[in-house]
C-alpha cells in the first residue's frame, strides 16, 4: 500500500470553526492535524466530537470559521475539491456497519469497484490484501454475522483502507471490544501510521489507547477545546474536566471536585481516587 503523502505539514486545520448544527456544539476550534501523526479526539459523549469529523468530510457544513485542506479552505471550494478531498480519506464510522449480505472481501472490495476502473475480481484481490494487514486473512470470504466485534471492527478498518487513503478517520474503533482486541486494534492503527505514513484522526474513549498510539490530543469539553498537545501536556492539564477524565472519575464527584467534601472523597473517607 502506498499513501500520497501531502506536503504540507499540517494538511488539516481547523480554524476558529464553530462545530454544530442549528446551534453551536463546539465553538472556536483552533487545531492542526501533523502529517503522518495520529491525533486523538476525546470527550464526553454527545459533546461533538463525531460532529467534527463529519464538518472535516463536509457530510455536514461547520456554522462559522475556516477548514483549511493543504493551506487551502475547503469551505469555499468547488464541489469538485470537495470530492477530490473525501477520495483521499479513508473512514470508519461510528458503528461501522457493514453489508450483512456481503462477505468480509465483498465488503473491503465495495468501495474499490464504487470508485471505478478496476474489475471484480482485481477488487477482490486488493480486498483479500486489506483484511491480510488487519489479520483476516482466513476470514475474507466469512459474512460480518459469522465473526466477532473486534473482528468487524478490523473489518472495517480494512475497508477503510480499501483506497489507501492518505487520512484515515476511525470513530471509536475500539468501542465494546475487551481490552487485549482493543490493544491489538491499537498495535494495528500504530503500524499503519508507521508503515503508511498515514495522517490519522481517532475518537476515543480509551486511557490505554491514549497511551499507545495518541501523538496528538484534542479534547473538547464545556463547549470548547478544553486542551490539546501531547499525551504529557494535556494530562498534566489541571481543568477539573481533564482531571476527572484521566482519573476516571464520575460526573457527580466532579461537580463536588472543588469543595472540601469532594476533596476528601465520596465516603468522607481518604482520597481513593488520587493515587
Ligand atoms: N445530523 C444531526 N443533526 C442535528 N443534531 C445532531 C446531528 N447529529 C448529531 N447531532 C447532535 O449533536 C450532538 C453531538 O453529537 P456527536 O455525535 O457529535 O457526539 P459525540 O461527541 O460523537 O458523542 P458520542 O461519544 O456519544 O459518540 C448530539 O447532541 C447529537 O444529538
Ligand atoms: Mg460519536
Amino acid at each position: 500500500m502506498t499513501t500520497r503523502p501531502s506536503p504540507h505539514p499540517t494538511p488539516i486545520e481547523l480554524r476558529n470553526l464553530d462545530a454544530g448544527y442549528s446551534r453551536i456544539l463546539v465553538r472556536d476550534v483552533n487545531v492542526a492535524f501533523g502529517r503522518g501523526k495520529i491525533t486523538c479526539i476525546l470527550g464526553p459523549s454527545g459533546k461533538g466530537k463525531s460532529t467534527l469529523l463529519r464538518h472535516i468530510l463536509l457530510l455536514n457544513r461547520p456554522l462559522g470559521g475556516r477548514l483549511l485542506i493543504d493551506g487551502a479552505d475547503l469551505l469555499t471550494a468547488s464541489d469538485e475539491a470537495v470530492r477530490d478531498f473525501r477520495r483521499r480519506v479513508g473512514v470508519l464510522f461510528q458503528g461501522a456497519a457493514l453489508f450483512n449480505s456481503l462477505t468480509l472481501a465483498e465488503n473491503v472490495a465495495f468501495p474499490i469497484l464504487e470508485r471505478g476502473g478496476t474489475t471484480e475480481s482485481l477488487a477482490l484481490d486488493i480486498a483479500r490484501q486489506k483484511l491480510a494487514l488487519v489479520g483476516l486473512a482466513d476470514f475474507a470470504e466469512y459474512r460480518p454475522s459469522a465473526v466477532s466485534g473486534g473482528m468487524k471492527k478490523r473489518a472495517g478498518i480494512a475497508r477503510a483502507m480499501a483506497l489507501d487513503p492518505e487520512f484515515l478517520f476511525l470513530d471509536e474503533p475500539s468501542a465494546g471490544l475487551d481490552p487485549v482486541t482493543a490493544a491489538d486494534l491499537d498495535v494495528l492503527i500504530k503500524d499503519v501510521r508507521d508503515r503508511f505514513g498515514t495522517t490519522i484522526i481517532v475518537v476515543t474513549h480509551e486511557l490505554a489507547s491514549l497511551h499507545t498510539i495518541a501523538d496528538d490530543l484534542v479534547m473538547l469539553g464545556d463547549g470548547a477545546v478544553l486542551a490539546q498537545g501531547p499525551l504529557a501536556k494535556v494530562a498534566a492539564n489541571p481543568h477539573p474536566d481533564i482531571v476527572a477524565f484521566f482519573e476516571r472519575r464520575p460526573a457527580v464527584e466532579r461537580a463536588a471536585a472543588g469543595t472540601f467534601a469532594g476533596r476528601l472523597g465520596p465516603a468522607g473517607g481518604p482520597d481513593r481516587m488520587r493515587s
